[in-house]
């Protein structure tokens, strides 16, 4: 069984993917770190972010792991070395959406992805899963937030990891992101017609994980 997760930056995707996959006992792939983690290798290796050739290269040279800890939190690996943290550093926000746009990177990610799903019950999270990856889903389901509340979100986020970012770096960044993911000419980021759409604004994170939940649950 395949549940897709799509939307955008601080809507609470990943959290109520999380604690899904927990609960069903499903494998939570997290598509979003997979090109975090390939912009962490091209960053780190100097690669020319602009030289598309180059980045399909790379994407195909290195190996990226996702480990379910048993606490529902998640590991991953980019060559066998934990970049987990790493990854959910600005530098890396700043350049993965110009990574994802690149058509061969896509490419790559998709077999990546549906190999992953194909072998295992599993809740993907990302901005294409309901539309490309698996538009077969058994579930789909597009989480949504107001801009204001993405942006108070992630900011709260980040400060809890020890980050030291403005509210006024995360309003640039999200605004940066959605306009990249959603207008990139490969998969943008948009709601499967199918797809069960969530306003979470108002809403707790126990309380869309339990409407989830109940959907999934209702066939
Ligand atoms: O956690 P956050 O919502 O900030 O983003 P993420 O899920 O870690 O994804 C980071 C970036 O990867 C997005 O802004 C997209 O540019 C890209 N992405 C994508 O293009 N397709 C996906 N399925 C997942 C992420």
């Amino acid at each position: 069984m395949i549940i897709a997760v799509d939307g955008p930056a601080g809507a609470g995707k990943s959290t109520v993917s999380k604690i899904l996959a927990q609960r069903l006992g499903f494998l939570y792939i997290d598509t979003g770190a997979m090109y975090r983690a390939l912009t962490l290798k091209a960053l780190e290796d100097n690669t020319d972010l602009k030289d598309e050739e180059k980045v399909i290269e790379l994407v195909s040279s290195i190996s990226i792991d996702l480990i379910n800890n048993p606490d529902g939190s998640l590991k991953v690996l980019l060559d066998g070395r934990d970049v987990s943290r790493l990854i959910r550093e600005p530098r890396i926000t700043k350049s993965v959406s110009d990574i994802a746009k690149i058509k061969g990177v896509r490419e790559k990610m998709l077999i990546l992805q549906r190999g992953l799903g194909l072998k295992n019950n599993a809740v993907l999270d990302g901005r294409d899963i309901g539309t490309v990856v698996f538009p077969n889903a058994d579930k789909k389901f597009y989480i949504d937030a107001n801009f204001k509340e993405r942006v108070r979100r992630r900011y709260k986020e980040l400060k809890e990891m020890g980050q030291e970012v403005t509210e006024e770096d995360i309003d640039k960044d999200l605004r940066n992101r959605d306009t990249i993911d959603s207008t990139r000419k490969i998969a943008p980021l948009r709601k499967a017609d199918d797809a069960v759409l969530i306003d979470t604004t108002d809403m707790t994170i126990e309380e869309v994980a339990n409407k989830m939940f109940e959907i999934i649950d209702n066939g």
